[in-house]
């Protein structure tokens, strides 16, 4: 838990260039998904940053809207104009949705993404026993219904899948037609990040890491990766989070149903 925002965007520029400084010194280059939101605004001092070796990295978007790459919704389009220009990455770091299909049917999109992935050799991004892509690192936002990525509450998209993207027509956050990675892409990277900030997150972050919810309710709380999970965390959107209880057996689960005996 960070004491402010910009304390937590400086964590979350932190994260992004260890993991991503650790994955060049191990195998060449970072292969790395962001989503779309406030997080393009939380990693824009990336662009004055001098320790990311940008052309050895690879992003790709959690989740991209069916948008056009010049449409005010596009998520690459933000995230070229908080930080990536500025920083002056070569137009080949960020993978958008190929051209020819982002504005297209979502169903198109996410296999010409899919595609995109595939041609990364595993050297660059291993593969799980599943074939999913191994991410070295994830980074999420939080709706306020638990959403992460594209996943929303109770949907197919949360299903376990062998598909990295899947498509997606009917989104309850406009607009409606996008690609997100799968739920069992998600929980095949090597480090996830969910990035929260703001007392607006406050009541979705404490449902998410305190009330057990039935599986597929609350997305975020589905997202259990291989590798390292971690809250990125202001005060703000902490505030509701009992964690000092966390260990105590009197007070958890934290229902009206009572605990077993000791
Ligand atoms: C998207 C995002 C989405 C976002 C959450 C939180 O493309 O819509 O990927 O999943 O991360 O809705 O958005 P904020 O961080 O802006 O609240």
């Amino acid at each position: 838990m960070h004491p402010s925002a910009p304390a937590l965007r400086r964590a979350a520029q932190q994260l992004f260039v260890d993991v991503v400084r650790a994955a060049v010194a191990r195998k060449g280059c970072a292969v790395v998904a962001l989503s779309g939101g406030s997080l393009a605004d939380a990693l824009s001092g990336l662009a004055s940053s001098t320790a990311v070796d940008w052309p050895r990295v690879h992003l790709f978007l959690a989740d991209e809207r069916c948008v056009p790459l010049d449409h005010p919704d596009c998520n690459a389009s933000a995230l070229r104009a908080a930080f990536l220009d500025a920083a002056g990455a070569p137009p080949g770091t960020l993978r958008a949705l190929p051209a020819a299909a982002a504005a297209g049917p979502p169903a198109a999109a996410a296999e010409a993404y899919e595609a995109e992935l595939a041609a990364l050799p595993p050297s660059a991004l291993p593969r799980d026993a599943e074939g999913l892509p191994v991410f070295d690192l994830v980074l999420l936002g939080l709706g306020p219904d638990g959403h992460t990525a594209s996943l929303f509450p109770n949907r197919p998209q949360l299903a376990p899948s062998r598909r990295a993207y899947l498509p997606v027509s009917d989104s309850p956050k406009p607009p409606a037609a996008r690609v997100t990675l799968s739920l069992s892409a998600l929980n095949a990277a090597a480090c996830v990040a969910f990035v929260a900030s703001s007392a607006a997150k406050a009541e979705v972050v404490q449902r998410a890491l305190e009330v057990q919810a039935l599986p597929g309710a609350l997305p975020a709380q589905s997202v259990r990766p291989a590798g390292e999970l971690l809250w990125l965390l202001d005060a703000e959107a902490a505030s509701a989070l009992r964690s000092g209880q966390w260990g105590d057996r009197s007070k958890w689960p934290r229902s009206d149903i009572p605990p077993p005996p000791a």
